[in-house]
């Protein structure tokens, strides 16, 4: 079985604590997109791990774990998240691939991304990480992929620069990669996650273009950037919180109000830890906006819906939700592409009940507040989805699976 688990908002949304939940019944763990722009977060006990690069499997001694074709790779980035990893007692030797497609993030590439968006007129706010140069320089054909490292004529015609930087790495990197598709191909029966990263909002096709990121964090990036055809793919996750969250520039209709909603956004903002975990920024945050999530319900052919941070709403009197928005005098149900509608938009909210006890200790969602349950089903009803899976903490074991993907 082939199951995607991806951010159906702007990223963040708690996708690496999700993947590894699920990576107990999997054997081999793909990443599809981005670069170590992404930061998961995987909570095991005391433990905290950071994960830029490497998917959010590794934790489990017995897997494999493969960066995808999708993927951007800044060699020094992975090689420093490796050595962490080690260091801290985790053994990544043989079982760490990568797919020969994948392509190579030069420092070049890091340097002219921080430069071009601080001379941007609306900069993105990008993670500076060389994420949208390599995926320009891969779409201009000009880009260096794993693969590449093996072919002298092409490697004698980079900078000298670049071969120096690649020297220390060349070795390893060709060590370590593999080709994906006949590796997959090989295994039709194996258990796989396809791990994205960002989130179907930050997806250079289906985001708030231009803000959003260069991959495709989209499901169908998962075939592409996994090397597998789109009807491989078996199932679809898509994980959101219950509320939302953005990092860096752009749209936000459902954003929390800074003049009458700041004490909320705070409140939020601790309660949820909302600090990136790759650049350290105070993530923006917001009421969760049915509409985009439907959205991306629609455009990822999402079959199951993970809710994250739920418990963060634990003490409120009362939760709300977007369900539509105000453009001018017009109301608009759908997502609409146009940045100038959805920077004027004004959320339609919903209210709902607070629970108001806590929901960590819930072993079921029968245990759980009729008023927890309310906000749940009325999500699955808008987005003619099921909430499959409840996370209410940020803890591997605070975990709620009504339905197992894997069956
Ligand atoms: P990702 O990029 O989608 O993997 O998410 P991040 O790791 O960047 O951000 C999610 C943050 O929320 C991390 O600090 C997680 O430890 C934390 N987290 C994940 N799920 C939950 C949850 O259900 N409740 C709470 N309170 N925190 C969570
Ligand atoms: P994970 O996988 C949240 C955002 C950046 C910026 C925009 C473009 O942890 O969910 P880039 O450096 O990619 O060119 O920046 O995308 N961004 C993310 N926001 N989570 C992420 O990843 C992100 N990856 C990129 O903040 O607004
Ligand atoms: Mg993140």
């Amino acid at each position: 079985m082939k199951i995607v688990v991806m951010g159906a908002q702007w990223g963040d949304e708690g996708k690496g604590k999700i993947v590894d939940c699920l990576a107990g019944d999997a054997q081999i763990i793909v990443r599809f997109s981005g670069g170590a722009n992404a930061g998961h977060t995987i909570v095991i006990g005391n433990e905290e791990y950071a994960l830029h690069l490497i998917p959010s499997g590794v934790l489990y001694p017995d897997k494999t774990v493969i960066l995808g074709a999708g993927m951007v790779i800044d060699p020094r980035a992975l090689f420093s998240e490796l050595e962490t990893l080690n260091r801290r007692g985790v053994e990544t030797a043989g079982r760490v691939l990568i797919s020969d497609r994948a392509h190579i993030v030069l420092p070049r590439y890091i340097d002219i991304d921080k430069k071009r968006d601080a001379a941007r007129k609306k900069p993105i706010g990008t993670t500076g990480r060389g994420i949208g140069i390599t995926y320009s320089m891969k779409s201009d054909r000009d880009g260096l992929r794993l693969a590449d490292l093996g072919w002298k004529e092409k490697m004698d015609e980079l900078e000298s620069g670049d071969r120096e930087f690649l020297d220390p790495y060349v070795d390893r990197l060709k060590a370590m990669s593999v080709d994906l598709a006949s590796f997959l191909a090989h295994r039709k029966n194996a258990q796989v996650l396809f791990e994205g990263a960002q989130g179907a909002l930050l997806d250079l096709d289906l985001g708030t273009y231009p803000f959003v990121s260069s991959g495709m964090s989209c499901a169908a990036g998962a075939a592409i950037g996994g090397c597998v055809g789109p009807r491989a793919l078996d199932k679809v996750l898509g994980v959101f919180k219950a509320y939302s969250t953005r990092v860096g520039n752009g749209p936000f209709p459902s954003e929390f109000d800074p003049g009458s909603e700041d004490e909320l956004c705070r409140f939020v903002r601790d309660t949820g830890r909302e600090y990136g975990v790759t650049t350290g920024r105070p993530r923006r945050c917001g009421y969760l906006d049915l509409a985009a999530l439907r959205y991306a319900c629609i455009t990822n052919s999402i079959d199951s819906l993970v809710i994250t941070h739920l418990d963060v709403y634990d003490t409120l009197e009362e939760v709300k939700a977007c369900v539509a928005y105000r453009v001018g005098d017009r109301v608009v149900e759908h997502f609409p592409a146009s940045i100038e509608d959805l920077n004027a938009a004004k959320p339609v909210l919903r209210t709902f009940p607070g629970w108001k006890r806590p929901l960590r200790d819930r072993l079921t969602y029968e245990e759980f507040p009729v008023e927890a349950m309310e906000y749940i089903e009325f999500i699955e009803r808008f987005c003619e989805t099921p909430v499959d899976v409840i996370s209410v903490g940020y803890d591997r074991r605070a975990t709620i699976i009504r339905e197992s993907p894997w069956r």
